[in-house]
């Protein structure tokens, strides 16, 4: 992969942008003018209802070479490590569970090295999610990818990403995320060996969550979002498109590639934001806050307060609390929690939680510290204390995670992770 041409953004989350890769190829005024410029062809994408409220509404009007509905039918396409809900392949289990880093298989595109850990809900629904990791060491070429299903929140864990959109071209390395609206197209160019996780929404599309007292700033900061300018490339050489529909993946051929948007206007498109921007917030007298607090992104529910699924990350970030346990504390929680880690040490857990790897603590499993992170930190000296190089992140999910029979089957499961929680010894009476 060539880095001779950086990729450009256009700054800000959901706003409304309008881009051309050809001078005069966006109409004015109008959307769907009689004849577009340069003999284009206009077609909205709808990422909701045509009558979702307006702050809800998301859509984009895309000019391209061709119309999106010129292909043959799709066709059954190998189905590969990927499921999606209901997810009862396999019984659901109530136990911790911890995976080694994914090895992934060489010469895998990013399609082919999907892997679904787990998820809930069901596509069709429109609730829930489907988890899954992905290992790749070889670029999608002549072949794009698009999901049906959910919207895609992809967290690099490592090398450099480059994700060819129909909207644009956005590269990504860890500590970025990147989000790919339900429906647009993609392929994913690769440098080396790249590995990652991936949140496939069912519902609500990501939006970043509302301060409360924090006020008008904080956390995830709105113009910190990037959304790539319009690029295409004319081709005119047959082009595999996969598809996940209906929970399976189906292929056809275009006689052309379909990364064919020559400008486009609207609030639904990709973006990446880098985490390094998140603007942490804890105490700074005790207590360790709810983990709420590092919230990035939420996909909300119908209850309020009740996230489908929230997006929470815990980057580098000062401790200073007094008479304080200061890692997480020990839980159990309504809500489901898979873990991931990009780079570094989670402050709660010693060893074992590898960048790369994931942990999944179900509704009402008691998790917390393990003994050893427990151990120093109770006998810590509370100095200020920085947590330096480290990226660990959750996708907190309102339904149980349940998880695939290849999850629950590999060599990578961690059978002895309940262990780190032993030894623990009983409280004083007196
Ligand atoms: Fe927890």
């Amino acid at each position: 992969m060539t880095r001779t041409n950086a990729p450009q953004y256009l700054p800000g989350f959901g706003n409304h942008h309008a881009t051309e890769a050809a001078p005069g190829a966006l109409p004015v005024g109008r959307n769907s003018p009689q004849k577009p410029p340069m003999g284009l062809y206009a077609e909205q994408l709808s990422g909701t209802a045509f009558t979702a409220p307006r702050h809800e509404n998301r859509r984009s009007w895309l000019y391209r070479l061709r119309p999106s509905a010129q292909h043959p039918p799709y066709v059954p396409f190998e189905q590969g490590l990927v499921r999606s809900g209901p997810f009862d392949e396999a019984p659901p289990s109530p136990n911790r569970l911890r995976w080694d880093p994914l090895a992934g298989a060489p010469g895998a595109d990013w399609v082919e090295g999907l892997v679904t850990y787990g998820g809930n809900g069901d596509a069709d629904s429109g609730a829930g999610v489907g988890i899954h990791l992905y290992a790749a060491d070889r670029s999608m070429t002549d072949r794009v990818f698009y999901d049906a299903d959910g919207e895609l929140l992809i967290v690099p864990q490592a090398g450099a990403h480059r994700f060819v959109t129909e909207l644009g071209v956005i590269d990504a390395e860890p500590g970025h995320i990147v989000l790919i609206p339900r429906g647009v197209r993609f392929r994913v160019e690769v440098s080396g060996t790249i590995r990652g996780y991936v949140c496939e929404n069912y519902g609500a599309p990501f939006r970043l969550p509302d301060l409360g007292p924090i006020g008008s700033n904080g956390l995830a900061n709105p113009r910190d979002f990037e959304t790539p300018v319009a690029a295409f490339k004319d081709v005119d050489r047959p082009t595999q498109c996969v598809q996940k529909y209906g929970g399976r993946l189906w292929a056809t051929t275009f006689d052309h590639s379909p990364l064919d948007v020559v400008a486009w206007h609207g609030n639904y498109a990709p973006c990446r934001y880098d985490t390094a921007r998140f603007n942490t917030i804890g105490t700074v007298s005790f207590d360790h806050p709810d983990p709420s607090i590092f919230t990035v992104l939420t996909s909300p529910s119908d209850t309020p307060g009740t996230a489908n699924c929230d997006f929470v990350i815990f980057p580098p970030r000062w401790m200073v609390a007094e008479d304080t346990f200061r890692p997480p504390w020990f839980h159990r929680n309504v809500m489901s929690e898979f873990m991931g880690l990009v780079t570094g040490a989670y402050d709660a857990k010693v060893g074992g939680f590898a960048p790369g790897g994931a942990s999944l603590h179900n509704r009402m499993s008691g998790h917390g510290p393990d003994q050893a992170s427990w151990q120093g930190a109770t006998n810590a000296e509370l100095k200020p204390h920085r947590i330096a190089d480290t990226l660990a992140f959750m996708f907190e999910t309102r339904m149980p995670i349940r998880v695939t029979k290849w999850a629950q089957e590999t060599p990578l499961m961690q059978l002895d992770y309940d262990d780190v929680w032993s030894g623990f010894e009983k409280g004083t009476v007196r």
